[in-house]
């Protein structure tokens, strides 16, 4: 038999494997990269402030992605919930994506003015002082500590090389827009944003 002969020749096998697996990946990836729905931003995105930008470095080192995803797909059951579904030009100025895999807690892509800054700081601070049911964590330590200022420029130097459109302005100011801002600030800064450019909620 013919299939006999490949499953024999290791060599001839992985030769097939390969050539199958390109054929798959021209097909499915290549096509992606010049897609434009896919890697031109939305009309109106901005990159994040640098507030922000040290909000959503917060917003990882503290793990809120493992509970919360970034990502609502395109079906009624989300939509009605979360608002619109998320589109890949929102993301084009995300390095690493957080759209998490998970949701122990709601998704948040489109959680930016939803609540009042004041609502997010009391739900930061005791989840249960205001969704009583909750089983998030606090994050008081947010409120005590400062944001570290200090790379904050070089952060968005190396987002620049990345492609995300910061100026110099933007890097040259960076560390003077963060510095002696509570953490709180910068996460709850950061939040209120998510994705607010698209706003048809509901
Ligand atoms: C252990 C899992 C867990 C972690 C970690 C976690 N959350 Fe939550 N989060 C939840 C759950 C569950 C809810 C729903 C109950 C509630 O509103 O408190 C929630 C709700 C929220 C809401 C309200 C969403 C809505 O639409 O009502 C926000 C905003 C939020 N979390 C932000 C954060 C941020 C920011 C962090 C990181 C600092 C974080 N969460 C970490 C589990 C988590």
């Amino acid at each position: 038999m013919k299939h006999e002969i490949i499953e024999k020749n290791i060599g001839l096998m992985i030769v097939l494997i390969i050539f199958t697996i390109s054929g798959g990946f021209l097909a499915e990836v290549v096509p992606l990269f010049f897609a434009k729905e896919v890697n031109q931003p939305i009309s109106g995105l901005k990159p994040l402030t640098p507030l922000e930008f040290e909000g959503r470095d917060i917003y990882i080192r503290e793990g809120c992605h493992v509970c919360h995803t970034q990502m609502i797909r395109p079906f009624r059951a989300e939509t009605e919930r979360y608002g619109h579904y998320s589109v890949a030009g929102e993301y084009v100025y995300e390095h690493p994506f957080l759209w998490g895999s998970k949701r122990t807690g709601p998704d948040l892509a489109r959680v930016g003015g939803r609540y009042s800054d004041a609502w997010q700081r009391m739900h930061l601070y005791d989840p249960r002082s205001v969704v009583p049911e909750s089983i998030m964590p606090g994050f008081p330590w947010l409120f005590d500590t400062r944001v570290d200022a200090t790379e904050t420029a070089d952060k968005l130097r190396a987002y620049r090389k990345l492609g995300v459109p910061y100026t110099d302005q933007d890097i040259n100011t960076a560390e003077e827009q963060v510095r002696g801002k509570f953490e709180i600030e910068a996460l709850v800064a950061y939040l209120q944003q998510l994705g607010t450019v698209i706003s048809s909620k509901r």
